[in-house]
């Protein structure tokens, strides 16, 4: 069956699927690479529109595809859409997003692992150099990689990439151990300083969007911290001018991680001695249910952005990264506040 996608930049993407194959199968297998995680209908990453033709959807996640916008929206998720005619559909990025080969293999060493919080480890990997493309790792700001022991295959996990693109090769993640996630194990129970890991990628859609010059408002539930801290830390690196606020929102006070480094990027961002610095760079840590000693915000990060919108003249673009119901919150508060839904850019985090 043929099928075209079409990108955010009116690239065509057009390839031949077999009967009983997937779109992301069939385009693999035409060399063409598209943003997905876990290739099993669990984490949306593979999202996209049908804008005609007939095809079955296999059995997926309502969380990474919810039936209103699978029926009435013509959502689909390409690791479970199988054509069963000519098809055509919208890709949700432009055609950067799309590799043209293989996903890229490197191999890392662990270079720090580390609690910063309940159940929280900061993870750091230094990439092998890499014969072709030498020490350096570059990758946009938002995107994941897929982390694994060497040899166990069955161990394979997709993490936001924390840092930006840079000629060390190092890799920051920060990432909640989940009970019984087998990666989360090998984190707590075996993995040290020095041990090697296979790094696949870097791969996703998920990204800053060029909508002109309005403020951005970078949402995170958790460790969806991570691709928000790439994303700020990249505009302060490129001193881009749009104001920017983050919101971090976490359960408890144990939770709270990541201070260290929003602190560091308001100190960068901040004027220095007659250099005017960025338009401003804000963030809120809220928790959601306190203990006696905390002293900030209490809610969660829908609340804060609801709050902020009502005072706020602006209306900014929306990153928002997180599990799904926080980043439905979000989505209603934010459109809700008056910001167009195509301005609001969302990344789900959902155990594979
Ligand atoms: Fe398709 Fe995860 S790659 S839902």
């Amino acid at each position: 069956h043929p099928v075209t996608l079409s990108t955010t930049d009116g690239e065509a993407l057009e390839f031949c699927c077999g009967s009983g194959q997937s779109v992301l199968e069939a385009a693999a297998e035409a060399g063409v690479t598209l943003p997905a995680s876990c290739r099993q209908g669990t984490c949306g990453s593979c999202h996209a529109t049908a804008t005609s033709g007939e095809y079955r959807l296999g059995a997926h996640s309502p969380q990474a595809l919810p039936p209103d916008e699978r029926r009435d929206r013509g959502g689909v998720l390409l690791c479970r859409t199988f054509p069963r005619g000519p098809l055509t559909a919208t890709l949700p990025y432009d055609g950067s997003r799309v590799l043209r080969g293989a996903i890229p293999v490197r191999e890392g060493v662990i270079t720090a692992l580390e609690e910063v919080a309940e159940e929280t480890v900061r993870l750091e990997v230094r990439l092998e150099p890499d014969p072709e493309e030498g020490p350096g790792c570059q990758f946009e700001p938002g995107q994941f990689v897929e982390l694994q022991p060497p040899g166990e295959e069955d161990v394979k996990r997709a993490y936001s990439l924390a840092n930006t693109g840079n000629w060390d090769g190092l890799m920051e993640f920060f990432i909640r151990l989940r009970p019984g996630g087998r990666f989360s194990g090998h984190l707590r129970e075996r993995a040290r300083p020095g041990d090697p890991l296979v790094v696949r990628g870097p791969q996703g859609a998920f990204g800053l969007s060029e909508t002109g010059l309005r403020p951005r408002w970078l949402v995170a539930g958790g460790t969806g911290l991570a691709p928000m801290l790439a994303m700020a830390r990249h505009m302060v690196e490129w001193q881009e001018p749009h104001p920017v606020r983050l919101v971090l929102g976490v359960n408890g006070e144990a939770d709270v991680f990541g201070l260290p480094e929003l602190r560091a990027l308001a100190a960068e961002a901040a004027p220095v001695s007659g250099v005017p610095g960025l338009p401003g760079f804000e963030y809120d840590v809220c928790v959601w249910r306190p203990g006696a000693g905390w002293r900030g915000p209490v809610g969660t990060p829908a609340d804060l952005v609801r709050a902020g919108l009502e005072t706020e003249a602006a209306r900014p673009d929306v990153y928002v990264c997180g599990p799904p119901p926080l980043i439905d919150s979000v989505v209603e508060a934010a459109v809700e506040g008056g910001v167009p839904e195509g301005n609001v850019f969302r990344e789900r985090f959902l155990p594979t």
